[in-house]
């Protein structure tokens, strides 16, 4: 599709909201991992965490100085995806009892999450380059691949902690 000054900028208003909409995700990630890494049993699983809570702080102030750079509306638009993500994962949890099975919810929970963010992080960034924002782009890429390395490290505790789960059954 070609983009034309002014479906360039209904473009530009819809990339600033992602980017406000995103901050959103990003802060409420932000509450909810201290909480994950106090529920996670396996230290591997609670130091992923730990060093994940690191990348989403790195996360939200490059979403804020993108937005410094771009938007007049800076204000995070609160994100009702991520709401209702962080609300199934502590309904499943609070009706879990074993902590191998705990530490399965949470990582599939926390995959969840990831995979969302690293789909709507990819639209975003395809949406700076059309926009001529190659900048932006590459410090958007920067978070994806963050984004990627903790799913794959997730994947990784997943094999080692799932099968540990099933015994408890
Ligand atoms: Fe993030
Ligand atoms: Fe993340």
């Amino acid at each position: 599709m070609k983009f034309h000054s002014s479906n360039l900028d209904s473009l530009r208003t819809l990339y600033i909201n992602q980017l406000r909409t995103l901050l959103s995700s990003e802060q409420q990630i932000t509450e909810a991992l201290p909480k994950m890494i106090e529920k996670a049993t396996d230290p591997q699983l609670k130091q992923a965490f730990q060093s994940h809570l690191q990348e989403t702080h790195t996360h939200e102030a490059r979403l804020e100085h993108l937005l410094q750079q771009t938007a007049a509306e800076r204000k995070p638009i609160k994100c009702k995806v991520t709401g209702a993500m962080i609300n199934v994962a502590e309904d499943t949890l609070k009706d879990t009892g074993d902590e191998s099975v705990r530490d399965v919810v949470l990582i599939a929970s926390a995959q969840q999450v990831e995979h969302f963010e690293i789909a709507t992080y990819g639209t975003v960034r395809r949406f700076a380059q059309i926009l001529g924002h190659a900048d932006q782009a590459q410090l958007l890429d920067l978070t994806i691949k963050e984004e990627g390395h903790f799913d794959q490290l997730l994947t990784e505790i997943a094999d080692r902690v799932n099968p540990s789960a099933q015994k408890a059954a």
